[in-house]
């Protein structure tokens, strides 16, 4: 991918940086993304034709990198609670060289913006070799990965420039919410109502996504606290976990501030020793998805002087007063499709924070867009 011709291509459209326009089409992304997997006469997900019985398939091994490797990690979720299916997942310079046994009938699916990601590339090419049948999830479809796949599930999220990975991530994630529930049709784990209650839950998320943009002053509140830690702290729940490691990444990538993530209920095994004034704590925090656990890692911390700070909802909201310092209240949506709105929110406070950090946003130093070597 020639990002210098590409950049010279695409214009900005009035933005600052890349970033901050690419922020602004996550609804157009995660659209467009579904029209292409929705038959629009039955409002029912329809991905192409498998090169494989989904009923019949053993095992999915997910394999990506960065952003895309959070995306799978919220995939696996989807894939094992709803199609009731196995899932192995790992970053791709791990799987690479575990050599883990391969089921007969797998499917390997790789996740990539890019389609040119060295280890990711080499994952695709030794698992193939293994007999699996493989399955990209991919943004640019004449990508190598797209000619060495058996299956391309593209995401029409439009060229993506700035070097973090944004609209991207929410395209990958919607693709995988359709693959989800295509398996568990598939594999009949799924009555009819909820297939289409979560679909529609689906289908109505450009316009919940674009509502979170009606939140950005609030963001930018947080942003002036997060602006000023040396160390912050993301804690997420369930579903919700990886976009807590998105939020944690993208904070490192573009703003240079130490930022690491943990699933809530890990906090006492460690991360709470580090709990003080300096370290503010973000939490993804939807009120649908083990909010009360989640309430009460949130209450251990506070009363170790941690400064809250929780991207919620409504709900969750009104009982997060007395222990947040400030919040970013979400719009309502199904626990389903929470992990891809809230992703938003998430990657518009990295940006917020790069902007008060005055760093070069779109070339974040030391960081290529697609990391063609090992
Ligand atoms: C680089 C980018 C990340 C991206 C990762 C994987 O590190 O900076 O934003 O998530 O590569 O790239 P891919 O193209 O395979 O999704």
């Amino acid at each position: 991918q020639d990002l210098t011709f590409m950049a010279g291509q695409v214009g900005k459209d009035g933005y600052r940086h890349y970033m901050e326009k690419e922020l602004h089409e996550h609804p157009v992304a995660i659209g467009q993304t579904l029209k292409r997997i929705t038959d629009p006469a039955s409002k029912r997900i329809a991905l192409p034709e498998m090169p494989f019985d989904p009923a019949q398939v053993p095992r999915i091994t997910i394999t990506a990198c960065g952003s895309a490797y959070y995306a799978g990690m919220v995939g696996r979720y989807w894939l094992e609670s709803l199609a009731r299916i196995p899932v192995e997942i790992d970053v791709a310079s791990e799987m690479r060289y575990r050599e883990p046994p391969q089921p007969d009938k797998g499917v390997a699916l790789l996740i990539s913006q890019s389609g040119e990601t060295a280890d990711t590339l080499g994952v695709l090419r030794s698992l193939k070799k293994a007999g699996q049948s493989i399955v990209s999830v991919l943004n640019v479809e004449h990508s190598t990965m797209g000619r060495e796949s058996d299956l391309v599930l593209g995401m029409d999220a439009g060229p993506e420039i700035s070097v973090a990975s944004t609209k991207a991530f929410t395209a990958q994630l919607s693709v995988l919410a359709a693959l989800a529930i295509d398996f568990a049709r598939a594999r009949g784990t799924m009555d009819q109502a909820r297939e289409e209650r979560l679909t529609a839950s689906l289908l109505d998320l450009p316009s919940r996504a674009a509502e979170v943009f009606t939140r950005t002053k609030d963001i930018q509140a947080m942003a002036a606290v997060v602006a000023q830690a040396r160390d912050v702290l993301y804690l997420g729940r369930g579903i919700c976990t990886p976009i807590a490691f998105e939020g944690a990444l993208k904070l490192k990538e573009i703003s240079y501030i130490h930022a690491e993530a943990y699933a809530a209920g890990e906090l006492k095994h460690g991360p709470i020793s580090l709990i003080d004034q300096t370290v503010p704590v973000v939490a993804i925090a939807p009120s649908t998805i083990l909010f009360d656990k989640t309430l009460s890692n949130l209450q251990e911390a506070k009363a170790r002087g941690g400064r809250i700070l929780a991207f919620t909802d409504a709900e969750g909201a009104k009982r997060l007063e007395g222990v947040a310092e400030q919040v970013v209240i979400m719009p309502d949506v199904e626990a389903f499709v929470a992990p891809i709105l809230y992703a938003i929110p998430v990657q518009m406070l990295a940006y917020e924070v790069a902007l008060l950090k005055g760093t070069d946003v779109d070339q974040p130093r030391n960081l290529a867009k697609s990391v063609t070597v090992e």
